[in-house]
């Protein structure tokens, strides 16, 4: 059986494409089924695929409440198309009203590809930020900032830490005992990233999103883990009908929760934090709230799944009041990976695997042309038999990247497979869309150059 667990290495070259295993075996939730405002090209075409509670945060954009949107990169190499399909997905949140934290992930950088802080900055700023700016990110609603001069981020890192162990990242990242410890560090500060954007200091209780590729599954598991350890309240389906809230007793509120010392408890204390749930599902304009102390829960008979949300994020802004950190586990949505233009994995150490975002018209049309095929060997077969757009790249890459028409996309597909269209009319069709594309990217990076120290937050510039 155990050959049968897929464990996901964010730092590997491995990359499995087995979506729907990875759906049942991490419990993502497919992105069917959610409507989504305006969706952008990669949720039309299902490369955005599935999701971890991002209904929470559509949820705050549908009632007008913030949300904010977080992703990181890693300042190594050069910016390569791949790494485009998070910034789209993030600016697609942006204009849906979220505020966009980035994470220069200098520490982890050093730590795993031996990148100097200073020469971490200079890539950061020169190679991605240009980029982000380039592809339409707001220097108004953006905050870039460096994992190693933030101390909070890498302080939460540190405290969560406490409720985790060896175990637990062996099971998550399949870590043993040769394991570096900077690897055993990385994720941790990176639970700081994810989390910190909802302290009072930085923007406050909201939802915040964190848009990836699956190799980065495993740093949200353990995140959304962290958090919900540290809360104060339990919020549950009642057996009956309704939600039940309980209180979680731990170290950090035992004191607050009227547990005494000696193990006694403190009877009093306890039923003021009862009236104060009461309280919390009074102003969220319940009625019916049953709170029973001795059973050590708040009934809320008429409450449906879909409080649920409103309902956590009143009971982490009473946890906060009365000193308790109230973090809001993550949500997350995931993209499928692009191919390589070889046919394996994008890789910014294999150039011949994909675009460089600053690659010049001649080498993206030379690229594009050696790329991988789905094509028939000889034009006859070809003609015969048809070709297969799911593994051509020249289309792929027009899907993922350089279309926007769905109309005329599903006619190249068809024609393809039919046989009509030929691999070196695709392959001509893709230079086109491409050189197109990177035109206006690198025209737009002219005009943005300037902005980008904008997007540096205060404590960042
Ligand atoms: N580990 C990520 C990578 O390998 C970079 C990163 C750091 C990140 N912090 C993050 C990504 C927070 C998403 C969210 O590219």
């Amino acid at each position: 059986m155990a050959d049968d667990t897929l464990v996901i290495d964010p730092w590997g070259s491995a990359q499995s494409t087995d979506y729907d295993r990875i759906i049942t075996q991490f419990g993502l939730t497919p992105m069917e089924g959610l409507t989504l405002p305006q969706p952008s090209k990669l949720h039309r075409r299902g490369i955005v695929f599935a999701h971890r509670e991002v209904d929470q945060v559509m949820e705050a954009h549908r009632t007008g409440n913030a949300f904010g949107v977080l992703t990181g990169l890693m300042p190594s190499g050069q910016m390569h198309l791949g790494h485009s399909m998070v910034v789209e997905q993030a600016k697609w949140f942006q204009d849906l009203g979220g505020d966009v934290t980035i994470a220069v992930a200098d520490l982890e950088s050093q730590a795993t590809r031996g990148v100097s802080l200073q020469k971490g900055r200079e890539v950061a700023l020169a190679e991605y930020i240009a980029h982000y700016a380039a592809l339409g990110l707001d220097p108004e609603k953006t905050n870039v900032y460096f994992q190693s001069t933030r101390p909070v981020v890498q302080r939460l890192g540190f405290q969560l830490g406490k409720r985790t162990n060896l175990n637990e990242f062996e099971a998550i990242y399949g870590f043993s005992g040769e394991t570096n410890l900077a690897h055993v560090q990385a994720p941790l500060v990176q639970v700081g990233d994810i989390l910190h954007p909802q302290l009072d200091e930085h923007g406050g209780l909201r939802p915040i999103v964190v848009p990836v590729g699956v190799d980065q599954d495993p740093h949200l598991r353990l995140t959304r883990g962290l958090a919900s350890k540290t809360n104060w309240f339990n919020i549950k389906p009642s057996s009956s009908r309704g939600l039940l809230v309980s209180l979680s007793v731990h170290d950090e509120n035992a004191e607050a929760f009227g547990q005494l010392p000696n193990g006694r408890v403190d009877r009093q204390k306890v039923s003021d934090v009862f009236d104060r749930v009461v309280d919390v599902a009074t102003r969220l304009g319940f009625s019916d709230i049953v709170s029973s102390p001795k059973q050590g829960h708040v009934h809320l008979p008429s409450a449906t799944q879909r409080d649920t949300h409103g309902l956590r994020l009143a009971l982490l802004g009473l946890e906060r009041l009365m000193g308790g950190m109230g973090l809001l586990a993550p949500s997350s949505t995931y993209h499928h990976f692009a191919v390589g233009m070889t046919g394996d994995k994008m890789s910014s150490s294999q150039p011949k695997t994909t675009l460089f975002l600053r690659d010049d018209l001649a080498t993206v049309e030379k690229k594009i042309k050696r790329a991988f095929s789905g094509g028939q060997a000889t034009v006859e077969e070809h003609r015969r038999l048809g070709g297969n757009p799911d593994v051509d790249v020249a289309y792929q890459y027009m899907m993922y990247f350089f279309e926007e028409d769905d109309a005329y996309l599903a006619e190249l597909n068809a024609s393809f497979r039919s046989g009509a269209l030929l691999a070196g009319e695709m392959k001509q069709h893709c230079i086109d869309a491409a050189s197109a594309w990177m035109n206006e990217l690198h025209e737009r990076r002219d005009e943005t150059e300037h902005l980008v120290n904008d997007f540096l937050a205060e404590d960042s510039r």
